[in-house]
């Protein structure tokens, strides 16, 4: 049989090269930080190797040495947690704290935070906790003092990860009440209840204390619902929607894609993570091809945005090329 035409132009390396459709970009990858109160703390997470607790002043030596990243994603861990998650809208938090002082010292860096609850309460829930249910509604202010706490820090992004309902309004109305016009929002939109967040549970110490995350997080089975939940937020506010985790979600990915005008973000999650970095350690497979398939393939489904623990590598390897 007679070689069809594609097969003939993928037989060149460089026509393969230059007809490819999907090109990673360093400006695509957000790199997520976890730090922590203390000093000169660089702590590895057993269940994530290659990711750390950071004290403030490791981070910046961290995000010194990465140079190619745009963009980075903070998470905080609090010395105490309370019922309230009170930790989590002090302006001397660790959060807070680290939003400035990374923010002077690298001017250029976009600074998205985490807005949620599950790190800072000790239920581990992502809201206000009643009779062991969580409350949407009360939750809500406090969400809002938050991103009111992150944006006055300087924050370039606020990212509501909760999946309270109206948490995007609620952010959108004391950002602009307070003046913060420019802070964007970046809403976790599309978050499943998922088993792929098991290692980032452990980095935060944020494992429900009872009951699990059903009750607000996504059910998989479904799809149709992922729209809709974009679609609120964008009504209410959102810049950049995201969809959660991201390898067994790229037809949401795609469907996001094809039908709204926003950019999209996947979370290339903890569990997506360390699945590959305990394989590629046993040699089962090999470790940058098997993370630049897999991030391209979130790229090809859609995403404009990843956030991935692989960024430092992966925007090292883009460099080389
Ligand atoms: C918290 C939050 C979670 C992640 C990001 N923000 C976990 C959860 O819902 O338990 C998961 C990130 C990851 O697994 O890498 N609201």
């Amino acid at each position: 049989m007679q070689v069809t035409r594609l097969r003939r132009l993928r037989q060149n390396a460089k026509l393969r090269d230059w007809i490819s459709q999907t090109r990673l970009s360093p400006k695509d990858i957000i790199l997520p930080y976890f730090v922590v109160e203390g000093k000169n703390i660089k702590k590895e997470i057993k269940s994530m190797p290659g990711v750390y607790h950071f004290s403030i002043d490791k981070l910046l030596k961290d995000i010194l040495e990465a140079k190619e990243i745009k963009a980075i994603l903070l998470f905080g861990i609090p010395k105490v947690k309370d019922e309230r998650g009170s930790q989590a809208y002090h302006d001397e938090s660790i959060v807070q704290k680290a939003i400035k002082i990374i923010k002077r010292e690298f001017k250029e860096l976009i600074v998205i935070t985490d807005v949620c609850l599950c790190g800072y309460t000790t239920s581990g829930h992502c809201g206000i906790v009643k009779d062991k249910k969580i409350v949407n509604d009360e939750t809500l202010s406090v969400l809002a003092k938050i991103a009111l706490s992150h944006a006055q820090a300087g924050a370039d992004f606020v990212a509501p990860s909760a999946m309270m309902d109206g948490q995007v309004r609620a952010i959108r109305e004391i950002l602009d009440k307070n003046g913060f016009f420019d802070t964007g929002i970046l809403a976790y939109s599309v978050k499943y209840a998922s088993s792929f967040y098991g290692p980032f549970r452990e980095a935060l110490g944020s494992a429900p204390q009872f009951g699990d995350r059903k009750t607000y997080q996504m059910d998989f089975r479904n799809s149709d619902e992922a729209l809709r939940e974009i679609e609120e937020d964008i009504k209410e506010g959102a810049d950049i929607v995201m969809v959660k985790p991201a390898l067994a979600y790229l037809d949401i990915i795609r469907r996001a894609k094809d039908r709204f005008n926003v950019p999209i973000a996947a979370y290339n999650v903890s569990g997506e993570y360390a699945l590959v970095k305990f394989g590629a350690k046993e040699g089962i497979v090999d470790e940058k091809s098997i993370i630049l398939e897999i991030l391209t393939s979130i790229k090809r489904a859609g995403a404009d945005l990843i956030i991935t623990y692989h960024a430092r590598e992966v925007v090292g390897w883009l460099r080389a090329r």
